[in-house]
Order: structure tokens, then sequence, then C-alpha cells
């Protein structure tokens, strides 16, 4: 029991006195309330029964993907130009004019499918998550590691993840679910090409890019668009694991990204990534064998090259880890004015979700957590729901009139002179139809032979290694994807998963001799 007496013999409490959230000084935090001090306990012990069911209630629902994450703070700094042309050419966000304008930023970087507390070592795509505290409103752009993904239609998003993740019987994670779905989904060849090679671990957070993945739009004042595409680069440079470094850092560290972000952070050495874009006309493209819209596509950089619009630095860790990165809430809803939607498919099927989750995952009023509130003012209608703490200055000088149009007071809409509405017009019939020039393998190919030797030979081992554990009718389908990406790719994964195959069974019936068990009979690189 801790009491401290001031001269007067009274208590006295200082800045130091445990309380309970009612504000109570908590002057026994070891002994529950008992009938005599060996029980049984009693129902009025409100500190108790306030602090265990508090506890009891400590965590949100995880992330349905991407759980496992860490995050940082820090700013963006706009060039103030896109390549060497002035910014307002294409859009009029006011987040990048001006140049050497800083805007605060939040970042949180994660793996896809495994848990919350899951190994950061996983070939797994990662994922690369900023919120920019903007003038206008929040800027979300909500990206992963690699610049594209394994499928074009967020129709299939809820299978893909049901593959990707456990066994829902058993619960154990089990590649086979993950082929079984990719071999009958071709347009995965190309992310597969880079999940499997070294491209698919990266070192750490620092060391990895960023992309937007899906496309949108810029709109300048007039009201014109262009297509556009981000990509975050690294000044860290860029660092992938093979798949024994990354094993052999699994053993010792399960969440050694976190780790490595934090530590530099506190150590003063900021993080940094330029941000580039790529711009292409708002059109069809005829020109292209591929869908400007289709994001399991790169946009080739001699066409569409990278133009540098500005800088990101991190340099500052959380003070609270769940309320600040387990709490946060990104959208790809989120932009400000000068941006747009593209009619990327994927893209108009995450718009929906993510804001969807977070309701159910934070609560209705997720917004008005300190990490996902806008820096500039909030002046809405939109109230109540559970855990409201509205700002009464959010309802404005009359707060009687909570609706729009009035003509006795409350909010107006905004002015809209001089930023001429983004209009885009269609004739079309509403279908449920594929995309055309999928184009399934040609960029697969193309990957797969722009990687240097040693990502090649990674690349078919890992997959080897992955398929040989499969049903021969996905052995089959996957080498037929790859073959038809390009016919090396292809022989030399049939190979692999053979060789593999004699080798399991082999280390099954012991039969031999001079090897020893697990080591591998024909070595790195040699498929
Ligand atoms: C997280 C849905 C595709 C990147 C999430 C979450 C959902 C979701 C429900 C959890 C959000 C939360 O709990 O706060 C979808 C759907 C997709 C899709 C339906 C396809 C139709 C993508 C793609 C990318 C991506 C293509 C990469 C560009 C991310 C990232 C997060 C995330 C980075 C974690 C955000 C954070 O750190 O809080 N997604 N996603 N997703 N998704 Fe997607």
């Amino acid at each position: 029991m801790a009491e401290n007496k001031d001269m007067n013999g009274t208590n006295e409490q200082d800045d130091k006195t445990l309380t309970t959230r009612q504000g109570h000084p908590v002057s026994d935090n070891q002994n529950i309330r008992t009938i005599g001090n060996r029980g049984p306990a009693t129902l009025e012990n409100y500190h108790f029964i306030e602090k265990i069911s508090h506890f009891d209630r400590e965590e949100v629902p995880e992330r349905v993907v991407h759980a496992r994450g860490s995050g940082a703070f820090g700013y963006f700094e706009t060039y103030g130009k896109v390549g060497e042309e002035p910014v307002e050419k294409y859009t009029r966000a006011k987040v990048f004019s001006g140049a050497g304008k800083k805007t605060p930023l939040m970042v949180r970087f994660s793996t896809v499918a495994g848990a919350k507390d899951s190994p950061e070592t996983a070939r797994d795509p990662r994922g690369f998550a900023v919120k920019m505290y903007t003038e206008d409103g929040n800027w979300d752009l909500v990206g992963n590691n690699l610049k594209i993904f394994f499928i074009r239609d967020a129709m299939k998003f809820p299978d893909m993840i049901h593959a990707f993740k456990a066994d829902p019987v058993s619960n154990v994670p089990n590649p086979e679910r993950m082929f079984d779905f990719v071999s009958r989904t071709p347009e995965a060849t190309h992310m597969i090409t880079f999940l499997f090679s070294p491209w698919g671990i990266p070192a750490t957070y620092r060391h990895m890019q960023g992309s937007g993945v899906n496309t949108y739009k810029w709109v300048n004042a007039k009201g014109e668009a262009v297509l556009v595409k981000y990509h975050w680069e690294p000044k860290q440079g860029i660092r992938n694991l093979t798949q024994e470094e990354a094993n052999e850092i699994q053993a010792k560290n399960v969440g050694h990204a976190t780790q490595d972000l934090y530590e530099a952070i506190e150590n003063g050495d900021y993080p940094e990534w330029e941000l580039f874009v790529q711009i292409m006309e708002d059109d069809y493209h005829p020109e292209l064998d591929f869908d400007p819209l289709d994001d399991t596509k790169l946009w080739p950089e001699d066409k569409f090259p990278w133009l540098p619009v500005g800088r990101m630095v991190l340099d500052r860790n959380p003070v609270d880890f769940h309320a600040e990165i387990e709490q946060a809430a990104f959208g790809t809803g989120v932009l400000v004015d000068g941006m747009d939607f593209s009619d990327d498919k994927m893209l108009q099927g995450r718009t929906f979700s993510y804001s969807d989750t977070q309701r159910y995952r934070v609560g209705a009023n997720y917004l008005k957590l300190p990490v996902n509130a806008p820096k500039s003012p909030v002046r809405t209608n939109q109230q109540r729901g559970q855990m409201d703490v509205r700002d009464p200055k959010e309802s404005g000088d009359n707060p009687h009139i909570n609706y729009e149009p009035s003509m006795l007071g409350g909010f107006k809409e905004a002015n809209t002179e001089g930023r001429a509405p983004h209009q885009p017009t269609y004739n079309a019939a509403a279908m449920s139809a594929p995309i055309d020039r999928p184009n399934n393998y040609g960029q697969a190919g193309d990957t797969y032979r722009s990687l240097e030797d040693w990502e090649r030979d990674e690349l078919i081992k890992n997959l080897s290694e992955a398929l040989a554990a499969c049903n021969i009718k996905i052995q089959e389908a996957m080498i037929e994807h790859f073959t038809k990406a390009d016919e090396d790719y292809g022989r030399r994964v049939k190979k692999g998963i053979e060789m593999k195959m004699i080798e399991m069974k082999e280390m099954k019936t012991g039969q031999v001799p001079g090897r020893e068990s697990g080591q591998s009979k024909y070595g790195q690189g040699s498929l």
C-alpha cells in the first residue's frame, strides 16, 4: 500500500500517483478485495473490475490483411515540379505546389497474409501506406513494395486472400492452396515471378521501394486529367534477402523489420524516399499491348519515364503503437482536390473495402482518432455514433443547424471557383466482363529475363521447392504458365520440381549415401 503523507499528515497525490480511469487515486494495486485475506472476492471491488474488464477489451480486431506492421511519422517535401515541368500543368493538388513546402505525414509498412505477430521475413508483398495531412485534408497513398498485383478485378480479392491464408480447418499454412488459386489465375504469373525471386523478401522496410500499384488521375485547374502511377524510391538503396538469409534472421527474430525501422529513427538515421510519378494521357492507348489500367502490368519506363516530384523523410517514432499505428486507417478513397480515381477496377473495389473494414475494426468514429483526423479544419454534419468526441467547434457558430442547405446558418458548400470539375463521359453497356488485352505472360517473361542470374536462380529454387509439395495438376498448370512467359523459365521450373521431388523421396527412404539429411544434393544455382 503506497501512501504519501504531507507535513500535516494528510494524503498528498503527486503527478506520479496511479489513478483509475475515473481519476481516483489507487491505494492498493496488488490485492483484490476479499472476505478475509483468503477470499472469496466481493463484487463491489470497482477498481479491480474496471481494471480487468478494460484489459479484457484491450485488442481491436487485427486487419483482415496486412495485420503485421509498423510505422513512423515524418514529412513530404514537394519539388513543385514534375520532372522539369511545373506541377500545376498536371494537378492542382496543393500538396505538390510551391517548391520546398513540407506536409506532415505518417507511414505504415506491413506484410500481407500473416497475423499481427507473424515473422517479418515472410515471402509476401510488403504494404507501404502513406497518409499525408495536407492543407486540403488527408491524402492516403495505400501502396505495396512491388509495383504490380496478382489480380486485376476486385471480385477475386476475398478468394485470393482465403487461398493465401492458412487452411480453414487445420489452420496450417499450405502453399498448395496459394498455387491452386494462382494456377487458375494466369494474370498472377507476373506477380509470382517477382514474389518468388529475392524481391519477395525485402531485407527491411527501409530498403524497399513503394508503389501505388493502381492507376489514379491527376486533375489540373481546367479539369483536364492525366493517368498517374506513384513510386517511392528508397535513398538507403534496395536490399532483398535470399530464402536462406531470411530463414537465418527468422530463427532469431520475428520482428527484425520493425526493430530496424524503430532503431534507425531513434538513432537519428532518418530513412528517406523520393517520390516519382509516371504520367500517361487519359486514354485507351491502343498502341500498347496491355490495358494501362491493368494493375498486373508495369508501365514501360522508356515510354513513361519516372518523374521526381518530392521526397519523404521519417523522423519520428510513434509514442504509442496501438494508438498511432494499430488504429491507423488508410484508404484508397482518401484523395484531395486535384486527384481523382481512374477506372481501374481494382482501385474501385478497394475504395469501398477500406473504410468499410475500418468502421468494423476501429469503430464508426475512427476518423476522430488523432492519427486519422486531418490537420485541416473539419466542419461536418456527420455526428454521433459510439465514442463521438467531436470538438464543439466542428459544429460551427450555430450548432442548431446540423443540416445543409439552410437559410438560417450552418455550413455551406465549398467555393469551386477556378477549379473546373473533371467530368469523364461514358458510353457503354453495364456488364460483368474481363478487360481486353489481358496479355498475361508478356511482361512476366520480360521480368524473368531482366532478373540478375542469382535472382533467377533463387526464383527457380524457391518455386521448385514450393511446387514440389503441390498436387501434380497444379504443378503442370504452373509450368504451363511459366513456359508461356518464357520457355527457359518453364523448363527450369519443371526440372527443378522433378529434382526436388526425387530429393524429397530419397530423404524419406534415406537411400542417398554421403549426404547429410536436409542438405540439397544439387546446391544453389545448379538447376
Ligand atoms: C489493407 C482490402 C488490394 C495495399 C487492406 C485492408 C483491406 C484491404 C480490407 C485492411 C484495412 C484496415 O483494416 O485498415 C483490399 C482489397 C483489395 C486490395 C479489397 C483488392 C480489391 C490491395 C492492393 C494493394 C493493397 C492492390 C497495393 C497497392 C494495402 C495496404 C494495406 C491494405 C498497404 C495496409 C494498410 C495499413 O497499413 O493499414 N486492404 N486490398 N491492397 N491494403 Fe489492400
